[in-house]
Parts: C-alpha cells; structure tokens; sequence
C-alpha cells in the first residue's frame, strides 16, 4: 500500500459505498435529512455561530499553470498586481475595527525570496497594528517547509491548501505535466503544515469534468482520515480560455452546486468540529448558494475585503460574484443573510475549529502519558 493509500483505506469498511449512494440519492426525504442531520451536528459540536473572515486577495502573481485556474502564469489576459503593505494593512484594520476576528490573506503562489520576505514582514505588520488580536489565515500554495515555518514564526497560524481532487489521475488531467504540479508535492506541503503546528484546511472542486461520485466520496474520506481542521470547497466552474474548456462536462452548474451541499453535509456528519467554509464559487453559480450551505452545516464565511480595483484582476473562474460590492456593504450584507439561517455571526472570535484543539490536546495528552 503506497503512503498515499493509506489515508484512503484507513477505517473504511463499508462508508464508501454508503457516501456514493447520499450524494447520488433523488430521495428527496432522505436529502432534507441529510441536511437536517448535518446542521444539528454542527450546531452541537461547531455550535451555531458562523464565523466572519475577511478575505484579502493580495495578488494575482502566479508561477503556476493549474489549467482551470483564471490566474494561471499562462494567461496573457489579466493585469498583474500585488497590494502595496499600507492596502493590506489598511483591509486589516478594517477587519479588525469590524469585530472579524480574522482575515485570510490568499496569493497566486510564488516561492521566490522577496515574496517570502513580504509575506512574512506583512504578518508582522498585522501582529503590530492589532496588538496581535486579529488572526492571519495564509492561502498562498505550495512551499517548503521551512517557508510554511517562517511564516507560522511571524504570526500565522491557518492554512489553506486545497489538495483540488483527492484522485491523483483527475488531478494530473488538471495540471501540466512539467513536474511542477504534482501530487505528492502537494500532499507532503499538507504534511508540513500539520508537522509545523498549523490549523490546517485542504478542499476539493466538485464537478470537474471526469469526476465521478466515487471519487467525490474518496475526497470526504481523504479529508476524514488525513484528520483535516478545515475544509474549504465548492463547485467547478468554467474559467475563460482554459484548455478544460476542450473538455465535455460531466456535471451542468445546477449539478455541480447540488453535489457542492451534500459534499458539505456529508463532511459535517463525518467530521463533526471542524471549521466548512461556504465558498465563494458556490455563489457564482447561484447567489443564494453561500446561504444554502450554512443552511446544511457550513460554518464560516469570508465576506471579499480586497480594495475593489483589484477585484476585477482576481477572477479564478468566470462568473464571480461581488466584483462590485465594496468591504463594508459586503459586510452588511451577509450580517442581514444571516438572520435567515438561526446562527448569530460570532464577533470578535477567533474561530479556532474546535476539531484543532481536540486533535491537539489529545497528542499533547499522549505525550503526558508517556
Ligand atoms: N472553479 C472553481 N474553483 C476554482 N479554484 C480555482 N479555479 C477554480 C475554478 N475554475 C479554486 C481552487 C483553488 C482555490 C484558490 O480556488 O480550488 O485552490
């Protein structure tokens, strides 16, 4: 059994089976129970707060070429941008003065020394002007471990890296074949985040052309038994003069988001204390989607806070929403949507997933035992 195996295999009997069947099911009852069930989960385990990240998409600056992705390296069409640190310190105080709790700061991925260096010096900037009480989430690919290190050193602690398909096939037909976008790269950055202490979050795209419910299924248990904190994920979508477009969908859109909330419930019942994100995506396709999913055990939100010139320039794939909607009336917005899903948003919180300090003091317990 390969090492990559191992975290599909363990603890398995009979789940796979039954995962396929609840997300291909056209049981409508057994669909609102699915729902139901997952939403009283995470009211009783994740308790029935959403917690608010304010998202800052610092740069579209990408050394990769991931063939779905809108700001792949390749793409001759967007204007390159990074934000200077008073634009990111600026969005910072924003969340802060807003009670946020946390901001998530995602890049195109680069590896090379001054964009360490600046990752790093604008952790420290944050740490500085808000006495250290916002949190930093970092969603900026792949790096070595000491890079993942340096950055914990400086103040973060999350981590978004989504492993895209936990299917090594489906994720090689999604990237080049240049021995930069690999697998197991991928998988080992995983590792060293856990290794370096951080809260760590992975995720999937649901409906790629060529996947399949069995392999959706794959992905809820890679997540269970890789004993993820986080999980961010939502709905493939078409992004412009992308190779994928060559290739015949599987999932039309209204699939795709069906598949997108029971990925989303099925997680909540197989992992009942980590942090689910309603992503962004979910919205592109339909714009009560972000709702829908805190309706059925999502948790966390990231309401955009890049300065809205660069808006424009961040755009992963067509079609995404609050290009237009700035900071502050984004903000508002989702406080009024969340009147409509019973859960109150949760101010000044960090939001740390329960499932991390569980998996933490359980290792710290062990150590104590020995
Ligand atoms: N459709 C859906 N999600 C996408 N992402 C990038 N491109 C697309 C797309 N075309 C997601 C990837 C990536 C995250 C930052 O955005 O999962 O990890």
């Amino acid at each position: 059994m390969n090492h990559y195996h191992e975290y599909l295999l363990k603890d398995l009997s009979g789940d796979r089976e039954t995962l396929i069947e609840l997300l291909s099911t056209r049981d409508a009852e057994l669909r609102d129970a699915i729902f139901t069930k997952a939403v009283n989960l995470r009211n009783l385990h994740a308790g029935n707060k959403i917690y608010f990240r304010g998202l800052i998409e610092y740069s579209n600056k990408c050394s990769k070429d991931c063939h779905y992705c809108g700001i792949r390296a390749c793409n001759p069409t967007i204007e390159r941008y990074e934000l200077n640190e008073a634009e990111v310190i600026e969005a910072a105080q924003f969340a802060w003065k807003n009670r946020l709790g946390s901001v998530v700061i995602q890049s195109g991925e680069r590896s090379d020394k001054t964009f360490v260096k600046k990752i790093s010096s604008l952790l420290e900037a944050i740490r500085f002007t808000t006495y250290g009480e916002l949190k930093v989430t970092l969603s900026c690919g792949e790096q070595s471990e000491e890079t993942f290190r340096e950055w914990y050193e400086a103040g973060a602690d999350r981590y978004l890296l989504r492993i895209e398909t936990s299917n090594v096939g489906l994720f090689e037909q999604l990237h080049p074949t240049d021995g930069k976008h690999l697998f197991k790269t991928r998988l080992r950055a995983l590792e060293s985040l856990k290794r370096v202490g951080y809260q760590t979050g992975t995720g999937v795209m649901i409906g790629i052309p060529g996947q399949t419910t069995e392999m959706l299924a794959n992905d809820l248990i890679f997540f269970r038994n890789f004993n993820v904190d986080m999980v961010g994920m939502g709905p493939y979508l078409e992004t412009s003069d992308s190779v994928m477009n060559d290739v015949a969908n599987t999932f039309r859109p209204a699939e795709r988001l069906e598949l997108s909330l029971r990925m989303i419930a099925l997680l909540r019942i197989l992992m009942k204390d980590i942090n689910i994100a309603a992503s962004t995506a979910l919205q592109a396709i339909e714009p009560s989607a972000r709702l829908a999913a805190l309706n059925c055990g999502a948790n966390v939100l990231m309401p955009n806070i890049t300065p809205l010139q660069y808006r424009e320039s961040y755009q992963l794939y067509n079609n995404k929403p609050g290009l237009t909607m700035d900071a502050e009336d984004n903000l508002r917005y989702w406080e009024e949507q969340l009147l409509q899903t019973g859960c109150s948003p949760a101010w000044d919180e960090h939001g740390d997933p329960m499932h991390y300090q569980h998996r933490t003091k359980k290792s710290n317990d062990q150590k104590i035992l020995i």
